[in-house]
This record gives C-alpha cells, sequence and structure tokens, in this order.
C-alpha cells in the first residue's frame, strides 16, 4: 500500500472517529470581546467604569459573576488594603534578591509570589481546611465550637501547625488581622467562616492555656470566604494583592540599590558582600585541603592524564606503581 493510501485512510478513521466532537474553540463564562467592547459577565466593562465600579466590583465579577453590595466592597477595598504591604517578608526579599540580579522585572514580582505557600500566605490551604472542617461539622451535626475543638485536637495530634494561626514577628498577634475581622462584623459581612475562626483561637487557646492570634490569613481568608470567593480564588486574590507589594520592593530594587548587591563601595555591607559571609563564621563545611591530583604523567614517555590506578604506562608499558 502507498504511503498516500495510508494518509487517505487515516484521514477517514479520524474523521470516524472524532465525527460527533467540536473543532477546538475557546470556552469561558467570564467574558468576551469584540472589536468594539469586552463584556465580563454580561456587563460592558466601559460601561462599568464609567457608572462609577471599579477595580473591588470588578474581582466580584470575574471571580464570583455578581456585583458585590457595597459594604462588601467596602471589605475587599480594606482587606486588600491591610494584605497588600507587610515589609520586609519571604516574598518582597525574594523579589529583590532576585531584582539583584536585573532580570526583567516581572521575573523579580513572580518570584516574590512564588514564596507564597505552607508557611507563608497560606491562603489556599487555610481555605481548604476550613471548608473541609466545616462541611464535617454539618454531616457529624456538630456545632461550630465543637468542631474547632475537633480541629485543634486533630492538628496538635499530628503536630501540624493551624493555618491561619500565628506570626512569628507580631507577638501580640497581627495588627491587621483582628482589625479585619472587626470590620468585618462592623459591616455586616462576617459569617460562618469569620466566626469558625474565632472558635479556633478559643479552642486553640483551651488547649494549649495560652493565646495564639490570628494572622491575615487567617483573618483575610476567613472574610473572604464569607464574602463568597471559593477558597482558590481567595488564595488568588490574596497572593496577588501581595504581587503589587513584590513589585513595589522590586521597582525600588533596581531603582536604588545596586545591581548585585556586592560591590566594595557600598556605605552599609550589603546583602552578597563578602563580609557577611566571612568564612569564619558562616562556613561549616570540611576545612580547607590539596586537590588530589586526578591524573598522573608517565616519567618514561612523557603521556599525561593516565589514571593514578594504573600500574603501567599504557603507551610505553613503564611501570607506573
Ligand atoms: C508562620 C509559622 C511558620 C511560624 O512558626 P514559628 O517560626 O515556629 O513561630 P514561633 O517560633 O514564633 O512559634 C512559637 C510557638 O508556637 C507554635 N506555633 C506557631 N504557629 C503555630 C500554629 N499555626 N499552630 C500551632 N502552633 C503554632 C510553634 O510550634 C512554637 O511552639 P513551641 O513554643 O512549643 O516550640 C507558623 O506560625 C505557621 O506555620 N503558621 C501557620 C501558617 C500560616 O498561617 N502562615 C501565615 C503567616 S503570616
Amino acid at each position: 500500500m502507498s504511503s498516500e493510501g495510508n494518509v487517505e485512510e487515516r484521514k477517514k478513521l479520524f474523521e470516524e472517529i472524532f465525527k460527533d466532537r467540536e473543532p477546538f474553540h475557546w470556552r469561558t463564562s467570564i467574558s468576551y470581546k469584540t472589536v468594539n467592547k469586552i463584556v465580563a459577565k454580561g456587563y460592558d466593562t466601559t460601561e462599568l467604569v464609567e457608572k462609577g465600579y471599579g477595580f473591588m466590583d470588578v474581582l466580584f465579577l470575574i471571580f464570583q459573576g455578581r456585583l458585590p453590595k457595597p459594604n462588601e466592597a467596602k471589605m475587599l477595598d480594606y482587606l486588600l488594603g491591610a494584605f497588600c504591604e507587610h515589609a520586609i517578608s519571604p516574598s518582597a526579599a525574594a523579589a529583590r534578591i532576585v531584582a539583584s540580579g536585573r532580570p526583567l522585572i516581572n521575573a523579580a514580582f513572580a518570584a516574590g509570589i512564588m514564596t507564597f505557600g505552607m508557611a507563608h500566605g497560606p491562603g489556599w490551604s487555610h481555605a481548604e481546611i476550613m471548608t473541609e472542617y466545616l462541611n464535617r461539622a454539618e454531616k457529624e451535626g456538630k456545632t461550630l465550637k465543637e468542631m474547632a475543638e475537633i480541629l485543634v485536637k486533630e492538628h496538635l495530634e499530628a503536630k501540624k501547625p493551624i493555618m491561619g494561626i500565628h506570626q512569628p514577628q507580631h507577638v501580640h498577634g497581627d495588627p491587621r488581622a483582628y482589625a479585619v475581622i472587626r470590620k468585618a462584623f462592623e459591616l455586616g459581612v462576617a459569617g460562618k467562616y469569620v466566626q469558625f475562626q474565632l472558635e479556633i483561637i478559643k479552642a486553640l487557646e483551651k488547649a494549649k492555656g495560652k493565646r495564639m492570634h490570628p494572622n491575615m490569613v487567617g483573618a483575610g481568608v476567613s472574610v473572604l470566604l464569607d464574602l463568597g470567593f471559593s477558597p482558590l480564588a481567595a488564595w488568588c486574590i490574596g497572593v496577588l494583592a501581595r504581587g503589587f507589594s513584590c513589585a513595589a520592593h522590586a521597582v525600588e530594587e533596581m531603582e536604588r540599590e545596586r545591581a548585585w548587591r556586592g560591590s566594595f563601595k557600598t556605605k552599609m555591607a550589603d546583602l552578597m558582600s563578602l563580609e557577611v559571609q566571612d568564612p569564619r563564621i558562616s562556613y561549616d563545611g570540611p576545612p580547607d585541603r590539596p586537590v588530589p591530583e586526578k591524573y598522573i604523567k608517565c616519567p618514561s614517555c612523557g603521556a599525561s592524564e593516565l589514571l593514578p590506578e594504573f600500574k603501567a604506562c599504557p603507551y610505553c608499558g613503564q611501570k607506573l606503581k
């Protein structure tokens, strides 16, 4: 059979197998655009901003398909404003270090965003855990207080940190966290997630005999969930809000600091300076030692690159050991 015949046969077979399948096309319920407009969830986005809607409203629209009530948009604005900046933290530090190598700046703030996970801004795992235990409470007919005690007990027994609790620097509690929770009550948006978060704090205090405080993930993500965002959406919104801070740190790094951060000319010891990596303090590997010879030379014919384990020279037969 000729190769052309093969192609024809394969084409027919494909047509037969995929006859009920549509050709590829993008599929999204979020938005569409034409030559003249961009429409998100049915609303012309230019008309939205013309009518006074802003960024917070659009976040509700694209993640939840609805425009928020004014108190909900106010809450989101308050929350993201509080969450956006947190000085030198793993994310800002990562953005700065990457920026010091002078890549395109988006690589620097992307690096900052990439630090978010299980210890720094763990919004997704917090949201998932809250949702999982709240679902369990409903299924097992437990109150929020009872389920919070179960969550704490299970985490302490497994020696796992409880997401959303504690910030190692703000030893009296992250000043933003209680403010966010207070605001949620004031604006009437605090629901079962915020209530559950507060029960977790109480249950933890009872179990440990000392008060531990919610951090911005505990407070902020609980509020985002009460505002109707899904766990993944809450995670993305928190991470991207902090992304602005990473970008600001990267911009400052590029505009104000020396590239590489290792110059001898700066007034202050810099990040990569030799004095901050003084081997007497910062090195605890093996002591300096002579580099072993990798090859030996034949004393008779002069052939080099002979392996030290050779007993005789492979070229002239000279005994080597
Ligand atoms: C952020 C985090 C890694 C800091 O932990 P850390 O460096 O051990 O903090 P500290 O040294 O101040 O911890 C003090 C004590 O509290 C305990 N602890 C800290 N966070 C805890 C948590 N989330 N749940 C239970 N216990 C916790 C520590 O184990 C330590 O206990 P010990 O005194 O018995 O050793 C930790 O709090 C954590 O994993 N939190 C949950 C994740 C989170 O929400 N991160 C967002 C931070 S903004």
